[in-house]
């Protein structure tokens, strides 16, 4: 294997060695039920081990029931759900890949309806009640909904805020006890942690408000305390939101100092997503400071300015996700100092067999060694395939 290719390069984060720097970015699939992972998440989650990308994450776990986005989220509050989760990680394990959860409370983006549904991704209604208890009150930091017509949160007492800092904690403990190596604390998007974060979902004038100290101070809080439960080896991730997009929000100033401060508490690697607080993000161009359409925003790569400012001014490991479709893109990003890591959603979706593409483009295994041996027929056709079309 050329060692110059960077995309392929181990990285090793306190115990756990990554085989390369392609990381499954995490990705709800609205399929289980009770918050225990479905025959959907092993065909899921597998594919992507076999696709063999270095780290796969679950889609965002909920560390209590009511910090689920909706009823059918994962979830890993009890055992039953790690018990589901055990073969998953054992396949992934199997693949030589290493298995990561992201862990996350929805906060006031809480019992919203599947994507899947008839009405869409909105705030479920009494009338959709039999939907495993939904809808249920949901939790922030100031009793703000999301937009008009969402859920009217309430405002957490610091008891409440004590309660989810434990069962961040135990969700961190449970999900190592099912096999998972790499944990991810999920502060961006708009969810609970992110909410306490940013001016437009904070109101507090308490000592978890107010100024940046004060908002940064209960995520800062979990993060110190699933640091201190779990062991010394064990790799730690937050994703964040960058920005927020928005007037008065969330901006890449906070969020360098934010990761200065998660680098403090133990975290290795900050995931640099954004937006998310409100209704859609609007980005602004990095070069000349004007407002971008959604469409035109999301570019390839179009976060990973933020990884790069994070990663070069904060002093931590970062990872860039946000339409990295093209082996050559990663491989750049890499190279050029943007990120430690690269995390693909759709594009991994889309095709699971990317890292072994990209190795393929990339002149790291030309002669498909990485694949599984299972698929040794399909390969040895297409290495026919490609000595036929070069000849
Ligand atoms: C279907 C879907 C589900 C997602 N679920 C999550 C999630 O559970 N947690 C999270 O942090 N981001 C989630 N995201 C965001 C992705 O992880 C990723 O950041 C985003 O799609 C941009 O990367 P991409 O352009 O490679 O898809 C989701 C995105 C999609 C499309």
């Amino acid at each position: 294997m050329p060692s110059s290719v960077k995309l392929f390069e181990a990285l090793t984060l306190r115990d756990t060695t990554l085989p390369n720097r392609i990381v499954v970015s995490p990705l709800c699939q609205y399929s289980a039920i009770d918050g225990v992972a479905q025959p959907w998440h092993f065909a899921h989650l597998s594919s992507f081990a076999r696709g063999k990308a270095g780290l796969v994450f679950t889609e965002a776990a909920a560390v209590e029931a009511r910090g689920r986005i909706t009823p059918d989220c994962l979830g890993i509050w009890n055992d039953a759900q790690a018990d589901a989760l055990r073969p998953i990680v054992e396949f992934i394990e199997s693949m030589g890949c290493v298995p990561g959860m992201q862990l996350a409370h929805a906060g006031r983006k809480a019992s919203t309806s599947s994507p899947f549904s008839k009405r869409g991704p909105v705030p479920l209604t009494e009338a959709e009640a039999g939907d495993a208890g939904a809808p249920w009150q949901t939790v922030a930091p100031s009793p703000l909904p999301v937009a008009e017509g969402w859920h009217l949160p309430i405002e957490l007492d610091d008891h409440e805020m004590q309660n989810i800092e434990q069962a961040f904690v135990a969700s961190a403990r449970r999900a190592l006890q099912a096999g998972f190596r790499v944990l991810e604390l999920h502060m961006a998007h708009g969810y609970l942690l992110h909410s306490f974060l940013s001016p437009l979902g904070n109101r507090r004038d308490d000592a978890y408000g107010g100024d940046l100290e004060g908002r940064m101070r209960f995520p800062l809080q979990v993060a110190t305390a699933v640091r201190a439960a779990i062991p010394d080896g064990t790799p730690l991730f937050a994703r964040i939101s960058a920005i927020d997009g928005r007037e008065g929000g969330w901006s890449i100033e906070d969020s360098v100092e934010f990761s200065r401060r998660l680098a403090a508490a133990g975290v290795d690697v900050v995931d640099c997503s954004s937006g998310g607080i409100g209704g859609a993000p609007r980005f602004r161009s990095d070069d000349e400071g004007k407002p971008l359409t959604r469409d035109s925003a999301r570019r390839p790569g179009f976060q990973v300015p933020f990884s790069r400012a994070i990663r070069e001014q904060a002093g931590i490991r970062t990872m860039a996700v946000g339409v990295i479709i093209d082996p050559r893109q990663a491989e750049e990003i890499l190279r050029s100092g943007g990120a430690d890591l690269v995390a693909l959603g759709r594009e991994l979706m889309y095709d699971p067999f990317w890292p072994l593409r990209a190795a393929e483009t990339l002149g790291v295994d030309p002669d498909f060694r990485m694949w599984p041996p299972q698929y040794a027929w399909a390969v040895d056709r297409r290495a026919q395939i490609k000595t036929l079309n070069e000849s």
